[in-house]
């Protein structure tokens, strides 16, 4: 039996509703597997400034300190989004990343045989997609030096690497790659910016502990482009932060719907930070429409990762793969002007499957 605390810090927007089902799922499968887990509630992002000034209170830091893992919704919104706050948002879940040191963030990118006609693209690109991208999370472009207002008419935001900082995350993907297809895919901007050859060389220099792994170079925009053209191609991606949040978004559209990406953010512990790749969704948030399935998913990330509950884990994806095979669909999903269930249902269809 296991026993765990998960800090939930469910934010704003569709962050509630999405994470309500996720722990829903956790509660199946603790009283399945004859688990304990205890769900402990913090503030976070747009609804934490509003309550207390801060986007990520001191309090959220000591409740999650005393945590397994961490559950997350999503942070912002139209309310918050004025260019010229103080504080805002987004700054509560970058100081959250930072604080832990949760340097890498993996977001697993399946396309489900279920959901192929309902993509965009063509159905024979999507045979065999499956693919890892390993963004690094602490460093870059969203923790250089930046210059917000100088004289009013100037801004900078500064990219910085540092070799250990590639490295480490690095050696992640590696890894990552020998218990897959063994192939790594490293995304840079080498031709043109000096912060990216420093990540190319410090790549190549990782690669020489995976002899077993085939490491090859893709220059970012070639990805986006290689992304939907060979997308079975890829296995393990790893890029930086910003490169990393941007392409994952894209890789969305492979899986059917941005709703459907869990990720799960780690350090060198076991303490993990697991949310869906998507945001607040303020356009559809309190309707009980949102696609539920990448917080689940990353819910069965956390089992995985931070608790070593591998079967409980797998349970879960299956569950979620039986669901949408019943063509339990949410409106992201559904064709146009089809029937779809709502959030709740689509959580419940998952549990009965559990
Ligand atoms: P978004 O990801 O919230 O939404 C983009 C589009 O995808 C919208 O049309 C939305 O309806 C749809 N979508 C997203 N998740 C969905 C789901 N689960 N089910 C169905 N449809 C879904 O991105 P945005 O609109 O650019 O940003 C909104 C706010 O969210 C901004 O304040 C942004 O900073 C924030 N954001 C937060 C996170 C996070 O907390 N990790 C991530 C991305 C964006
Ligand atoms: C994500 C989001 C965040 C990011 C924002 C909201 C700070 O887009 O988690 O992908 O850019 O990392
Ligand atoms: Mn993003």
């Amino acid at each position: 039996m296991t026993t765990a605390k998960i800090a939930v810090l469910s934010g704003d927007g569709i962050g509630p509703e999405v994470t309500g089902q996720a722990i829903s799922v956790l509660q199946k499968v603790a009283s399945k597997f004859g688990h304990e887990f205890s769900f402990e509630d913090g503030l976070i992002g747009g609804i934490a400034i509003d309550q207390t000034g801060s986007a990520l209170p001191d309090e959220t830091l000591r409740l999650c300190e005393g945590a397994s893992a961490i559950l997350l919704g999503a942070v912002g919104g139209p309310k918050w989004d004025n260019p010229t706050a103080p504080v805002r948002p987004e700054q509560g879940l970058l100081r959250i990343r930072k604080h832990f040191e949760l340097f890498a963030n993996l977001r697993p990118v399946k396309a489900y045989p279920a959901l192929a006609q309902h993509t965009p693209l063509k159905t024979e690109l999507l045979e065999g997609v499956d693919m890892l991208f390993v963004r690094e999370l602490t460093g870059g472009i969203y923790f250089g030096q930046r210059q917000e207002q100088g004289d009013g008419d100037t801004a900078y935001d500064t990219e910085l690497y540092t070799v250990g900082e590639v490295e480490r995350v690095a050696h992640i993907a590696f890894r990552a790659a020998q218990g897959r297809r063994g192939k790594v895919s490293s995304v840079d901007k080498a031709n043109v910016l000096a912060a990216m050859r420093l990540w190319r060389r410090t790549v190549v220099n990782v690669h020489e502990d995976y002899s077993d792994v085939t490491l090859e170079h893709v220059l970012v925009d070639a990805c986006a482009m290689h992304l939907i053209t060979r997308p079975a191609s890829f296995d393990v991606l790893v890029a930086s932060n910003l490169f990393g949040d941007i392409l994952s978004d894209e890789a969305s559209v492979l899986a059917g719907s941005l709703g459907m990406l869990p990720s799960a953010s780690l350090g060198s512990g076991t303490m993990g930070l697991y949310e869906p790749v998507h945001g607040s969704a303020p356009d559809i948030a309190g309707q009980d429409k949102a696609n539920p399935t990448g917080a689940i998913l990353s819910a069965a990330m956390l089992l995985r990762y931070s608790l070593g509950l591998e079967a409980e884990a797998r349970a879960v994806e299956a569950a979620v793969e039986q669901a949408l095979g019943a063509e339990a669909y949410t409106a992201d999903i559904a064709p146009r002007g089809g029937s779809s269930v709502s959030t709740t249902e689509f959580g419940q269809t998952v549990i009965n499957y559990l």
